[in-house]
């Protein structure tokens, strides 16, 4: 059995909802779905005609409506070259075939893996694990590809969801943070992608807040250390950006929305190398 009734995709399908996948039928034809996800899946052909005022209201909707006021939303070009010519665009239907969730990646150039560029939930479904779904839904459809990257924000709960696909030999590993993006504080991170279907994602054991030291200027960096990051403390962007140039290695373990410390997020890192 591909599926048992604890992985978080099952667990949303129960509900009664359906996936979609929108893209070109050359990259729907290379997405591995098991024959017992095959049911629930409808295809949006989205080089067809037929197809276009369905992306328009509803997936570029709902973009608009959840990245519109944080200035990230996307224009219809790029929705077309990233989310279907080169990329895929899926996400769970509620019971009337409204899309309520929408994950989007391409395939990275410098190795076999993928990029999710957009993950959302419509806010009404926000708190249910279709977050977390939706990503399992990217791994699962990408059992050849060996990674998936994503960037996202130093003050995003979405580092959670990232969190929940890592294992012992398996970290999310910090590949930059601070460049030219959206927000001053985007990471971009990467991890395997776990083949097991039933456990894509699991609940995360996130380590104790009192483990990581609040990065300022006087703290040293040392290998086996753990580190807080402040969301908006630009210094420690740049201090962590600086030390990856120069060839160090860390891993993200945790995510706090609020602390004693700090009324920001956190982010927990340890330095490997
Ligand atoms: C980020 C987003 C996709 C999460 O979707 P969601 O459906 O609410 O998330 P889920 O219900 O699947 O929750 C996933 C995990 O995150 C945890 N989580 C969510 N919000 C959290 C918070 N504020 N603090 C701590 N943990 C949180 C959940 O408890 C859950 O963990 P668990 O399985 O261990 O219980 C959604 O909030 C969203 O669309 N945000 C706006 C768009 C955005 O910023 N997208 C991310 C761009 S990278």
């Amino acid at each position: 059995m591909a599926f048992d009734k604890f992985s978080s995709i099952s667990q949303v399908l129960e509900k009664g909802y359906k996936i979609y996948i929108a893209t070109q039928p050359m990259i729907f034809k290379d997405l591995t779905i098991s024959e017992k996800l095959k049911p629930y899946v409808q295809f949006f052909d989205c080089l067809l005609e037929g197809n276009r005022d369905w992306y328009n209201s509803k997936v570029t909707e709902l973009n608009k409506r959840v990245f519109g006021p944080q200035a990230m939303a996307t224009d219809l070009w790029v929705d077309h070259h990233f989310g279907i010519a080169c990329g895929v665009t899926l996400g769970f239907l509620n019971p009337s075939g409204e899309p309520i969730s929408m994950g989007r990646f391409i395939k990275r150039f410098e190795e076999n893996s993928i990029h999710e560029w957009t993950l959302l939930v419509d806010p009404k479904y926000e708190g249910r694990g279709l977050g977390k779904a939706t990503v399992a839904l990217e791994c699962e459809f990408s059992k050849n590809k060996e990674r998936i990257s994503t960037t996202t924000q130093l003050n995003n709960n979405a580092i959670v969801i990232y969190l929940g696909l890592t294992n012992e030999g398996n970290p999310l590993e910090l590949l930059a943070i601070g460049f030219h993006h959206t927000h001053p504080n985007s990471i971009l991170a990467i991890v395997d992608i776990p083949k097991d279907s039933n456990s894509i994602i699991q609940k995360y054991n996130m380590p104790s807040i009192d483990d990581g030291i609040l990065i300022s200027e006087k703290i040293e960096l040392k290998k086996g250390g753990r580190y807080l990051i402040q969301a908006n403390n630009i210094n420690a962007i740049k201090r962590i950006s600086n030390d990856l140039k120069n060839g160090a290695e860390y891993k993200v373990i945790g995510w706090f929305s609020h602390s004693k410390e700090s009324k920001e997020p956190l982010t927990m890192i340890e330095k490997i190398k």
